[in-house]
């Protein structure tokens, strides 16, 4: 089976109540440890990449590493630009393979923000490409850009309609109170997602898909191990999963997660080299961070998403 758009998925995902997990990739380990929990557990995937991480790892290094994913698994896998900025970023996505791409204007004045939208969007369903726009702005880091939490702002329900509509936009990320980063909300306080927000979008949009950004959960085990073993990791706290969950129940049809990826994948080899300080072949220290994003994507595909056996 060739990458598949997330037309298909959406659609499944939507009827049934789950969400597919939208993983973000910079290296061959990150993604076999994704896709090696996704083939077990049979769920279908989306891979991500960032504008940092094609910068960082090469497009076509990674466009090869997940056509071998799919070859090696036979499940449906959408390959998916995270945080598009500029049309220029896109078209050079689509152009090179990719079956899905975001493009996040939504810094912008709401008119540039459709405007921007809509070039992508014809462009890109002229390719046979689907597209993620966004309303809306989430605090926390994600590229070079970093939103504080005065500046984020929810999404407003009674723009969306008219939004998707000029766009023709196939997907919306709305902002429900989730926040890019490991570092999203002070110990102490407790992160509420806008569930009526998203229930209000959902009437105003009956069947159209929803994306989550920001959601990871920061597992504080994780936090401390690092912490352990001589990191140096500020206390803070993620987006409680069973919140997720809800979300997912309703019109999410994609949570996207990173930060808890790169937190699995750090305590693991911080805890490798403080027990193995002799060791220096980096396959003794991958193979386990490896099997760690594993166990931690097979934890949301069961626990968060509930798209395990959907493939
Ligand atoms: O939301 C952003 C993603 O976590 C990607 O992060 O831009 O550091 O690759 P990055
Ligand atoms: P986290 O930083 O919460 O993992 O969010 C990732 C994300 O939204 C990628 O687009
Ligand atoms: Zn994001």
């Amino acid at each position: 089976m060739p990458l598949v758009t997330t037309t298909e998925m959406f659609k499944k995902a939507y009827d049934g109540g789950y969400a597919i997990g939208a993983f973000n990739v910079n290296n061959m380990e990150i993604v076999q440890g994704i896709t090696e929990a996704a083939a077990e557990l049979r769920a279908p995937l989306i891979l991500q990449v960032s504008k940092g991480a094609r910068k960082y790892a090469n497009h076509t290094y990674l466009m090869k590493l997940v056509e071998a994913a799919v070859i090696e698994t036979g499940l449906p896998i959408a390959l998916h630009l995270d945080h598009g900025d500029s049309f220029e970023l896109c078209k050079s996505c689509i152009d090179g393979g990719f079956t899905s791409v975001m493009i996040d204007a939504s810094s912008k004045p709401f008119e540039e923000n459709i405007a921007l939208t809509r070039q992508v969007v014809d462009y890109a369903h002229d390719h046979g490409v689907v597209v993620e726009a966004e309303l809306g702005t989430l605090a926390g880091i994600e590229d070079e850009v970093n939103v504080s939490a005065e500046d984020s702002s929810y999404t407003r329900p009674e723009d969306v309609q008219e939004f998707v509509e000029r766009t023709g936009c196939d997907s919306l990320a709305i902002a429900i109170g989730t926040s890019h980063g490991a570092y999203k909300f002070k110990p102490g306080t407790d992160p509420k997602l806008r569930l009526d927000i998203l229930e209000d979008v959902e009437k105003r949009l009956p069947g159209f898909p929803i994306v989550l950004h920001g959601s990871s959960s920061v597992p504080q085990e994780f936090v401390k191990l690092i912490n352990e073993n001589g990191g140096n990791m500020p206390g803070a706290i993620g987006i409680p999963e069973e919140q997720l969950r809800l979300a997912a129940k309703k019109a999410v049809c994609k949570i996207n997660i990173d930060s808890d990826l790169r937190l699995a994948m750090t305590a693991c080899i911080r805890q490798y080299f403080n027990a193995h300080p002799e060791h220096f072949d980096p396959r003794q220290y991958l193979g386990p961070a490896r099997d760690a994003i594993r166990e931690m994507v097979k934890h949301k595909i069961v626990d968060v998403l509930g798209c395990d056996g959907k493939a």
